[in-house]
């Protein structure tokens, strides 16, 4: 009966957003340093509360946002036997909600480990992946599981739906800054507005997501190889096509103008989009420092720094 926690962490996608929905490779790199941690006490009573800094109370008494975690736990207490235990399931978050860095992924992720560990049962990656699917599908409706990869992964990955993700190796010295807007992110609207625009203008989004499809592989190339300058217009044509997706924000296309009158060698939104972080390139601490400046000045509600070196994942 003693308390049993799990933790995930932050991620953030290079490239690849939306287009990986349909199929198209995406790179994404976890970022260990944001992180989000779950712990299951047992109660005395059979209440089940939810504690967090959005909302603390009876879980199944939360908003509707708390619909996926209800259904995830209610699944997972199910498989162990223990759908009327009381316990107050504590979550601890350094995510940002709803900015393209995975905090529903990084929050399922956690939770689970936590259930499996505090009733002491084996979890294998590839359950890993699927039960966070659960709650995945309920916040996102068409999730292609990018996000739940790396919220669970070391290393930075190469992700196509429906295969196992692979590790890759970065050997490039630059700098990615992350800068969130303060907007909320609308992650299940932007693969609407996506899924819509192939109705209405097949050729348009087709033409947008094979041309992602192709600016995972020349990344892939750029960062095995520590061409940042290549990276960096990646992170520029992808910005483009994102743009003709309809997924990008006046604020972000701000955000990334800013970025890039201070040094950026390429800038793009992460994630869903609509909102939500964007991510920009620097060749060196120095270039990082000024544009984290300029941004913090125009208003951004926080950034962060990620040096790219292999060695620091
Ligand atoms: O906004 P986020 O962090 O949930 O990222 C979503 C990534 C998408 O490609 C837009 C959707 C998906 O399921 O891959």
């Amino acid at each position: 009966n003693t308390p049993a926690s799990g933790s995930s962490h932050a991620k953030i996608i290079l490239i690849g957003e939306h287009s990986v929905v349909y199929h198209q490779p995406a790179i994404a790199l976890p970022l260990p340093a944001v992180r989000e941690s779950v712990t299951l006490t047992l109660r005395s009573d059979n209440v089940q509360q939810l504690i967090s800094r959005y909302y603390t109370g009876a879980r199944h008494d939360g908003p509707q946002q708390l619909q996926g975690i209800n259904q995830l736990v209610d699944e997972l207490l199910v498989r162990f036997n223990a759908a009327d235990a009381g316990f107050d399931l504590t979550i601890n978050s350094h995510l940002p909600a709803e900015r393209g860095m995975g905090s529903s992924a990084a929050t399922a992720v956690a939770i689970i480990r936590a259930l499996y560990r505090f009733f002491d049962q084996p979890l294998s990656h590839e359950q890993l992946l699927v039960d966070a699917n659960i709650s995945e599908k309920i916040i996102h409706g068409n999730p292609s599981g990018i996000d739940v990869a790396t919220a669970s992964a070391e290393n930075p990955i190469w992700f196509m739906a429906g295969t196992q993700p692979v590790s890759i190796p970065f050997h490039l010295h630059g700098y990615l800054v992350i800068a969130d807007s303060g907007i909320h992110g609308q992650t299940g609207k932007a693969v609407r507005a996506v899924a819509q625009l192939r109705e209405t203008d097949p050729f348009l989004a087709d033409q947008a997501i094979k041309g992602l499809g192709r600016l995972a592989y020349t990344a892939k190339s750029a960062l095995a190889n520590d061409r940042l300058a290549d990276l960096g217009k990646v992170f520029d044509q992808s910005q483009v096509f994102l743009q003709r997706l309809g997924v990008s924000h006046v604020r972000l296309d701000e955000m990334i103008g800013i970025a890039k009158q201070n040094g950026a060698l390429g800038a793009k939104l992460t994630g869903g989009g609509m909102g939500g972080c964007m991510i920009c390139l620097a060749a060196n601490e120095a270039t990082a420092t000024q544009i984290r400046l300029a941004l913090a000045k125009s208003g951004v509600a926080q950034t962060w720094l990620q040096p790219l070196k292999s060695e620091e994942h």
